[in-house]
């Protein structure tokens, strides 16, 4: 059986997406833990809810980027995951720790990479006045925001969106492309060939107007 472990830093609604799709549709998949960088994060009160190990790796008071890393790696590793899943997990992460996950961590980012890396994304999309944006789910590489693109899923934006209102039409389309990138995973139907991520029997951009 597979093993997931799920980093967050704030309200783990993707987390929680995983967690109930592999809980609905019987994965194969244990989920051994949900480590989250604040102890406040309102994600963790729903992994104590679903009998999941909820860990705290706080990421303040350390002399550098590297400690905090290694300190977390000690506690993924307890969990030997096949899988490390960044769900809002809004740290920057040293080489060191991307290299010992190369080719089995991904991330969400909520707009169409490359485009739009980095924070306040929505706001940068409205700004750049692009007519479609939308989240990407890719493989996590030493570059922030970037590495193989696993799958897409845009959305027009309307002449009156919001910063608001744009984060919260992304977030519906996180959810499930998320949770599918994570099936296609455990299930053995991901590769990378050229730096490109192949999905057996999958479509890869989904256009949602
Ligand atoms: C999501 O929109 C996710 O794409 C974004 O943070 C939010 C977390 O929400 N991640 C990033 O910006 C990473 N660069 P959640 O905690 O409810 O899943």
């Amino acid at each position: 059986m597979k093993s997931i472990v799920i980093l967050i830093s704030g309200r783990g609604s993707n987390m929680e997406a995983v967690v109930r799709a592999a809980r609905r549709e019987g994965w194969q998949t244990r989920i051994a833990a949900v480590i989250s960088n604040r102890a406040d994060a309102p994600g963790l009160e729903f992994a104590r809810q679903q009998q999941i190990p909820a860990v705290v790796v706080p990421s303040g008071g350390h002399t550098d980027r590297a400690a905090f890393d290694r300190l977390l790696q000690q506690e993924i590793d307890r969990y030997s995951p096949d899988l490390l899943v960044l769900a809002g997990f809004m740290r920057i992460l040293t080489p060191g720790f991307v290299e010992h996950y190369a080719g089995r961590m991904m991330n969400i980012h909520p707009s169409l990479l490359p485009s739009f890396p980095g924070m306040h994304t929505h706001r940068q999309a409205l700004a750049a006045g692009v007519k479609v944006h939308g989240a990407t789910v890719h493989f996590v590489t030493a570059t922030l925001d970037h590495g193989p693109i696993i799958a897409q899923q845009a959305i027009a934006v309307r002449p009156d969106d919001t910063e608001a209102s744009l984060a919260e039409r992304v977030l519906e389309i996180e959810h499930p492309l998320y949770v599918d990138a994570v099936r296609s995973f455990i299930d053995g139907r991901l590769s990378i060939e050229n730096g490109c991520v192949r999905i057996k029997d999958k479509v890869l951009l989904t256009m949602n107007m």
